[in-house]
């Protein structure tokens, strides 16, 4: 099932709580640094307010290259709910984040620390 953003927009997370929760949902895959490395997936620097499959020198899926959406709390919101939905053909395994207050938190956590 696709996940619509509420009426009132994206609720408004704690970025505190949202990097305790990537670093315990995230971090196997995901690091946020000016390193330029990757891990199995991309570095999420710079991914905020982006468009889909941009980070320089990891090897993408055509179907996350050419979703050609920009990252932003919306997109994250309806991604994060359900990847393989929103992105089918992926190869990101994450089964998903269903909480909306997770969600909500993770996200804002990822539009500050990405856009650093
Ligand atoms: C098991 C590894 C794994 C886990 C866990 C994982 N990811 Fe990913 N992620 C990937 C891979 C691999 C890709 C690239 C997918 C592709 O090319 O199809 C990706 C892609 C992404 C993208 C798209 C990036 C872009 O530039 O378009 C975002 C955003 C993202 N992940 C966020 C997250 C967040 C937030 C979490 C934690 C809730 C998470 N991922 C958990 C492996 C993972």
């Amino acid at each position: 099932m696709a996940e619509k953003v509420p009426a009132g927009g994206v609720p408004k997370g704690d970025p505190t709580k949202g990097a305790a929760i990537f670093k315990q949902k995230c971090t196997q895959c995901h690091v946020i640094d000016n390193s330029g490395k990757h891990k199995q997936g991309p570095n999420l620097k710079g991914m905020y307010g982006r468009k889909t499959g941009q980070a320089a020198g990891f090897s993408y899926t055509d179907a996350n290259k050419n979703k050609g959406i920009t990252w932003s709390e919306e997109t994250l919101w309806e991604y994060l709910y359900n990847p393989k939905k929103y992105i089918p053909g992926t190869k990101m395994v994450f089964a998903g984040l269903k909480k909306k207050t997770e969600r909500a938190d993770l996200i804002a956590f990822l539009k500050e620390e990405t856009q650093k």
